[in-house]
């Protein structure tokens, strides 16, 4: 049963442009609905990438160790200033779990402690904690928010119920990664602050998906990646601490510079190939062609749209409000009842891909089966359709 919200959201936004697949290598045979996986670097980005890696060959000492520090700074006033935050409070990291890796790691968590998450956590950020669990000894507890969820305000008393006076750390999604639920992270930053207990925020989908001012939100950690929505080049993230947490936080491969200060700890993390960091300025520039406000806007409105069209089509309750207000670029939708039978999920995936040429992840939540849908500026209404009547033809 659809609920009368179902009328909303009922026209996909107009393209931003045409034929804007032709920016990146991603195949046009393929219509690819997975945006969220892996990202896709631009041309002109991965181009940059290439022309600095010529340079850092050509010269490898005078760009990687006399040159290093203008570079990194540069790239990390860029980032500080699409999210709002100062670059000497920001590190490079290679991807979203480095930085949650890093935080959890250096924190001395012990027997004593409990670090909270929830049942919507990434399943690699699971087993970070699990491994800090099984060595350390803090227990883990997840907060559990089921679908379909009608408020953020059911995310907040979940969160709420399972903090206790042990916990020293949540660990909380900004944008769910299976689900693709935009979690009300300030609010539950908030309720934690009230009861002494520090939050890390795992943003892996939010640079470029939402407009972030990072330090406003107050959390004491915050790690995002650069390589999803903001189309840098894989290897790309960041992790942002407080500066009152500063001194406490290394990253995972400690080098030269221990006890120095965050800023110059995450400058060297051995030697390694940086040109994705030093790119994401590409990055962050060639999207605002299009503007950015614009580019979020029309990825919402799309994701809003093909989670409505699906439901309807499908004849599925949606997992979050049909108005989008629990979304960013993502919905994740439940597939009919029917699909159960299509066998293995990775076989329904697969056949997606092969006989219809989509690529989409169905994932299995809370006992029953779903489908994340991404949208991009490249991607197009009629390949949400395209997926949702390859479904039903799958089914008969
Ligand atoms: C919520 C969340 N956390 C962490 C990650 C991991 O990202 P990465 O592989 O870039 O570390 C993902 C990836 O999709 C994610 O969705």
């Amino acid at each position: 049963m659809l609920t009368k919200q179902a009328s909303i959201g009922m026209s996909p936004p107009n393209p931003i442009g045409e034929d804007l697949i032709s920016h990146w290598l991603l195949d046009p045979a393929i219509r690819f609905l997975n945006h969220g996986c892996f990202g896709a670097t631009p041309k002109v980005v991965l181009e940059a990438q290439t022309a600095l890696r010529r340079r850092i060959e050509s010269r490898p000492v005078e760009v990687l160790d006399r040159g290093r520090d203008p570079l990194l700074q540069e790239a990390k006033q860029a980032v500080g200033e699409f999210i709002g935050a100062a670059p000497e409070d920001l590190g490079f990291v290679t991807n979203a779990t480095g930085g949650v890796n890093a935080v959890v790691r250096s924190l001395s968590l012990g027997p004593a402690d409990e670090v909270v998450t929830t049942n919507h956590a990434y399943s690699a950020i699971r087993q970070t904690l699990r491994f800090v669990s099984e060595h350390y000894g803090p227990k883990v507890v997840e907060a559990c928010i089921d679908l379909p969820i009608r408020s953020p305000q059911t995310a907040v008393e979940a969160v709420a119920a399972t903090v206790g006076p042990r916990t020293r750390l949540v660990v909380i999604d900004h944008i769910t990664s299976p689900t693709a639920v935009l979690l009300p992270i300030a609010r539950i930053i908030e309720l934690c602050a009230e009861r002494g207990v520090d939050v890390l925020v795992d943003g892996a989908h939010a640079p470029g998906m939402i407009e972030l001012d990072v330090p406003s939100l107050n959390a004491a950690y915050y790690t995002g990646n650069l390589h999803k929505w903001v189309c840098a080049p894989k290897g790309a993230a960041f992790l942002w601490v407080r500066p009152d947490r500063q001194k406490h936080i290394h990253p995972n491969t400690i080098s030269h510079f221990l006890n120095q200060g965050l800023a110059e700890e995450f400058s060297w993390q051995g030697t390694r190939d940086i040109t994705a960091w030093l790119c994401a300025k590409d990055a962050i520039d060639f999207m605002a062609r299009f503007g950015w406000e614009r580019v979020r806007r029309h990825n919402h409105e799309l994701a809003t749209w093909a989670q409505s069209r699906l439901c309807r089509l499908w004849k599925v309750e949606p997992a979050t409000p049909l108005d989008g207000s629990m979304l960013g670029s993502m919905a994740t939708v439940p597939l009919p009842e029917a699909a159960e039978n299509l066998g293995p999920i990775e076989e329904l995936q697969a056949r997606l891909y092969r006989d219809y040429r989509i690529e989409a992840p169905v994932i299995e939540f809370q006992g029953r089966r779903w489908i994340r849908v991404s949208c991009q500026i490249y991607n197009t209404a009629e390949q949400y359709q395209q997926l949702g009547e390859a479904v039903l033809e799958m089914i008969r």
